[in-house]
């Protein structure tokens, strides 16, 4: 199966839990396209679904497929939230932000009773930040200095570029892409000293946040549920 039709896959399954009336976070990437597109469909059956979009580029592909997108602070709650992640590790914590919508990603899934994510299996890791950097937002001002205290950190922060410019996200900053040459030992000790740096807005840790991911395997999809506390 081309690795297409596995986001796609894994994007239909996790639609399967939405449900008539629900508030549903629509989140970004090429994975939660697909769930945009199946959400668009139930809107066109008759759901009633009041949505909201993790980022600008969500939200024009929502609008596109027939989703009236709310305001974030329009809404009380989220009761499901279907995003993509960068990894996973078997405790369900996440990296996520290789998209640039980090922030807002988390910013709904800090509102949201049932997030879903919806990965290929080439996504599940033992480690956090084996195979992919660690996204870290950052303020412009000052941000050669947010930088070097990101590396006193013990990782190489390399400034995110498109097309030969700095990359600016939807809330007007910076993303520093964190290597870290032997993952990320104690995720929820990195996230509070990450996020304690002056000038950090966020980073693209997301622990204990999700609920279910859905893995699509050449084969199979499989449903993985947090485990217990
Ligand atoms: C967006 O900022 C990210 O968090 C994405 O959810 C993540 O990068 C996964 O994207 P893909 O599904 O495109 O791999």
């Amino acid at each position: 199966m081309n690795p297409e039709d596995l986001k796609r896959m894994a994007a239909e399954k996790a639609v399967e839990f939405v449900e008539d009336g629900m508030t549903v976070g629509l989140g970004t990437g090429s994975t939660a396209y697909y769930a945009i597109k199946a959400v668009g469909r139930l809107v066109d059956q008759g759901y009633d679904l009041e949505c909201v979009a993790t980022s600008l580029q969500t939200e024009r592909i929502a609008r596109e497929s027939g989703i009236d997108v709310m305001d974030m602070n329009s809404v009380e709650n989220v009761d499901l939230t279907i995003d993509g992640a960068d990894e996973v590790d078997p405790s369900l914590h996440l990296i996520k932000g290789l998209g640039g919508a980090l922030l807002r990603e988390k910013i709904v899934a800090a509102a949201t009773e049932m997030e879903i994510i919806v990965v290929d299996s080439s996504k599940l890791v033992q480690k956090l930040g084996t195979r992919s950097p660690l996204p870290v937002e950052v303020l412009i001002f000052g941000s050669d200095h947010t930088a070097a205290r990101l590396k006193a950190l013990g990782c190489d922060p390399v400034l995110r570029t498109k097309e030969g410019e700095a990359f600016i996200t939807d809330g007007g900053n910076l993303i520093y892409d964190c290597h870290f040459q032997d993952g990320i030992g104690h995720p929820f000790h990195m996230e509070s000293k990450i996020n304690t740096i002056a000038g950090v807005v966020d980073n693209g840790l997301f622990l204990d946040v999700a609920k279910k991911v859905v893995v699509a395997h050449q084969d199979r999809l499989e449903i993985l549920d947090k485990p217990p506390a």
